[in-house]
């Protein structure tokens, strides 16, 4: 039986490098490999959120071409919408009677978007357990996601473990995959993580080169004379440095070097250039695919027929577990 990978991508807005350097990397480099594969637009999770109805269509569709043309390939990896298996959210309500709300309180994403000033849904509440429910109805060995989402993968090993306690041995337990990139900050405030919802400080997959020019022009480095890497003490410099190495392979200890003599804005420059080289085929793709939509559609309708199939069979067995049929 071949290992299960698992991992999804809320479409609030477009793709950005820390989405990239944190997941999707992965995601593709995973084709490589003997596994079975799904990857699926979140849409569901995407509602804890204001949003308008008008523009949804268009943002997830948006993302799966994001995804599609960064290199996620249809032909290796079954793509869906979430939306579209329900089996998704039969799981998450039978996984909600095991979770306790003190377990969902101490969920650093929930309390930051409290903090954020977000008036809590008791969707944006249960949000975890429905992204366990994901997981844990295709049996995924491996989830590759980047570090924010560690703590709702650890709540789905435990929700998994206590089902599994009680109902006798029916889910697999997952595992997290953090790549080397696991967190990649904000441009502009290099203290946050690069975030949707701060868009100024993201550099999107469909940024054109002069704003990529300008986006890193003006990210927020330090006073210091040379080129280092410290994430702690030295935070800016140091994600730059990260996706730096992250899109062009090279060690940051051999952009150091390299850099070390240089000023900033001679490492941003080149830096800047080194992401439009990058970016360039991943916005050809895009181009392509945004014309050819109906396409993507077809493409996104077998992936959820398929997605539905593996997770009916699942949901029975869940099902049949906790006395139901
Ligand atoms: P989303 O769309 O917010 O993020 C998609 C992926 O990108 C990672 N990520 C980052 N990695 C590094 N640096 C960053 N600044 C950064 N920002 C985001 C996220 O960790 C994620 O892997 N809850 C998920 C969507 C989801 C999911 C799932 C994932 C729903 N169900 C089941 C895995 C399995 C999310 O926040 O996606």
């Amino acid at each position: 039986m071949l290992k299960t990978v698992v991992s999804g991508l809320k479409p609030t807005g477009e793709l950005h490098i820390g989405n990239y350097l944190g997941a999707v990397k992965q995601l593709v480099e995973l084709q490589k490999k003997n596994l079975r594969r799904l990857y699926f637009i979140a849409d569901y999770h995407s509602l804890t959120i204001p949003y308008s109805p008008k523009e949804k269509r268009g943002e997830i569709m948006g993302m799966a071409i994001d995804a599609m043309a960064a290199g996620l390939d249809p032909k290796k990896s079954i793509i869906f919408l979430q939306s579209h298996v329900p089996a998704h959210n039969n799981l998450a309500w039978i996984l909600s009677t095991l979770t306790s709300t003190g377990q969902l309180n101490r969920m650093v994403e929930y309390k930051e978007k409290v903090q954020e000033g977000r008036v809590p849904n008791a969707g944006l509440f249960g949000y975890p357990i429905l992204m366990a429910a994901d997981v844990l109805i295709y049996d995924a060995d491996f989830v590759p996601v980047g570090e924010d989402q560690r703590q709702h993968l650890e709540l789905t090993r435990d929700i998994a473990q206590l089902f599994n306690k009680r109902f006798g041995k029916t889910l697999t337990e997952p595992e997290a995959l953090h790549n080397q990139t696991p967190r990649i900050m904000s441009l502009n405030d290099p203290k946050k993580k690069m975030s949707k919802s701060i868009p100024a400080g993201c550099l999107f997959l469909s940024d054109p080169p002069d704003i990529v020019h300008r986006k890193i022009a003006s990210a927020q480095t330090d006073s210091h004379k040379t080129i280092g890497y410290d994430p702690r003490k030295r935070p800016g410099v140091s994600n730059l440095l990260s996706i730096y190495s992250g899109i062009s392979g090279r060690p940051i200890n051999e952009l150091v070097k390299k850099f070390r003599n240089s000023g900033y804005a001679e490492f941003k420059k080149a830096l800047a250039e080194e992401i439009i080289k990058f970016l360039k085929p991943i916005q050809q793709r895009r181009k392509k695919l945004l014309q050819n939509k109906a396409g993507v559609m077809r493409t996104l309708e077998a992936g959820t027929k398929t997605a539905n199939r593996i997770a009916e069979k699942k949901l029975a067995d869940v099902k049949r577990a906790a006395g139901l049929i």
